[in-house]
């Protein structure tokens, strides 16, 4: 089969693999039919995320058709159209019980904090991922869902990831009726969780970026405010000015550890790798929001972080909640409002790219070109 395969930082190419086999009886295999590059994608491409090895097939945002089942499969069938969660997850150890499948006990024999997550490297379980012609599933009975029969592919496709995770920041932000949020970040996660703030009460919702037609779409899609953070002086102050000079309610980290914006913390994050990347979109939200105010953080941050500002987190009393996203928990909800008509997730894809040129997708994803909010990947497109 072909399949994308990292072969070192900036570097994938498509390459010729073997069909993986079933492993264990709830095993399924998958051919894929659409998969998706997600930002998270790109901390791999980059080199940021350790133990990425040589050889790996990325993407945890797929869909596809069951080819094969293991001997104790149940729910699937060979045929059945499917979605399935980024997370890998057992569904039965103490996290998975708690619906915390993000945190699976189970799926990741290298490490105790993070779960399985599919196509992102060793510290994540070392499971091949779906930018591939097939992937392999394990917990078949678990983790997938047959896509239902009014639902469109590509809405599927996003609510593998981007759409349940941005929805997953706004509900991690405890929003109140009437509450200002702010989202930094205007990806797929952070246009998601602007959305999904008005869905849950809030009276006033900001999005902030640096790319001008990331904003404007935010503008349109998700009804927000936007400011550009590099057409003011300082973000904060301004925030603060917009908001009674107390601060949002509520903030979003929809960046995670590559933000720009902070010269020092570039220096010291990807140059001198005194820590695992720059916080600086987590400093701007726990400055930017009130006393006593939630800071919600979705964007991914490796283990090692020096330069966060605990003490401010300490002194305004501040509640931080953060985690990978367990998909599968929102897929109730999220389904009724996309049957309904609430949500087009849809929407925000920008790219259709054949499996052939992943590396070309990669590269205009990673350098926000030709207006770039969400490539998918078409297997056999071409
Ligand atoms: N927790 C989870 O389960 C989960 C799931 C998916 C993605 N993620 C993470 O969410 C983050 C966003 O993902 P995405 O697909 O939207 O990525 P993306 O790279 O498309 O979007 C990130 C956006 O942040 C903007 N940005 C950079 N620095 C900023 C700053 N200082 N302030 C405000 N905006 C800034 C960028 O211009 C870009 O538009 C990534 O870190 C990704 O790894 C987490
Ligand atoms: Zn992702
Ligand atoms: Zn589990």
């Amino acid at each position: 089969m072909h399949a994308m395969v990292y072969r070192g930082p900036y570097r994938i190419r498509v390459e010729e693999k073997d069909v993986p086999p079933i492993e264990h009886p709830n095993d399924a295999i998958v051919r894929v039919t659409k998969a998706a590059i997600c930002g998270s994608d790109l901390h791999l491409y980059h080199g940021m995320v350790p133990d990425t090895r040589v050889g790996m097939t990325f993407g945890h945002e797929f869909i596809g058709v069951v080819e094969q089942v293991g001997s104790s499969v149940q729910g699937l069938q060979r045929g059945d159209r499917v979605m399935v969660p980024f997370n890998v997850f057992c569904g039965s150890c103490f996290f998975c019980a708690r619906k915390l499948y993000g945190n699976c006990h189970n799926v990741n024999p290298n490490a105790t904090a993070a779960g399985g997550i599919y196509g992102y490297s060793h510290t994540s379980g070392g499971y091949d991922g779906g930018q591939a012609e097939f992937v392999r599933v394990p917990f078949a009975d678990v983790g997938p869902t047959k896509i239902p029969e009014w639902m469109d592919e590509e809405d599927a496709l996003m609510l593998t990831d981007a759409c349940p995770t941005g929805y997953f920041g706004a509900e991690l932000g405890d929003i109140k009726e009437g509450d200002v949020v702010v989202v930094f970040g205007a990806g797929p996660v952070g246009l998601f969780a602007a959305k999904s703030a008005w869905l849950m009460g809030a009276g006033r919702v900001i999005v902030v970026d640096h790319l001008e037609y990331r904003l404007e779409k935010a503008r349109i899609f998700a009804h927000a405010e936007t400011i550009n953070f590099a057409e003011v002086d300082d973000i904060v102050v301004h925030l603060k000015k917009l908001t009674d000079h107390l601060g949002a309610d509520v903030a979003i980290d929809a960046v995670g550890a590559e933000a720009d914006g902070a010269f020092f913390q570039h220096v010291t994050a990807a140059k001198m790798k005194l820590q695992g990347g720059s916080p600086v979109a987590l400093n701007w939200a726990i400055d930017s929001v009130r006393k006593a105010g939630v800071v919600s953080v979705v964007g991914v941050y490796g283990p090692l972080f020096s330069a966060v500002k605990f003490g401010d987190v300490l002194n305004k009393g501040l509640t931080i909640r953060a985690n990978q996203c367990p998909v599968k928990r929102h897929w109730p909800r999220l389904f009724e409002h996309v049957k309904n008509g609430v949500l087009k997730p849809s929407d925000i894809i920008t790219h259709r790219i054949p499996l052939e040129h992943i590396a070309e997708g990669y590269h205009i994803f990673s350098a926000k070109l030709d207006n770039c909010i969400k490539p998918i990947i078409v297997p056999g497109s071409n």
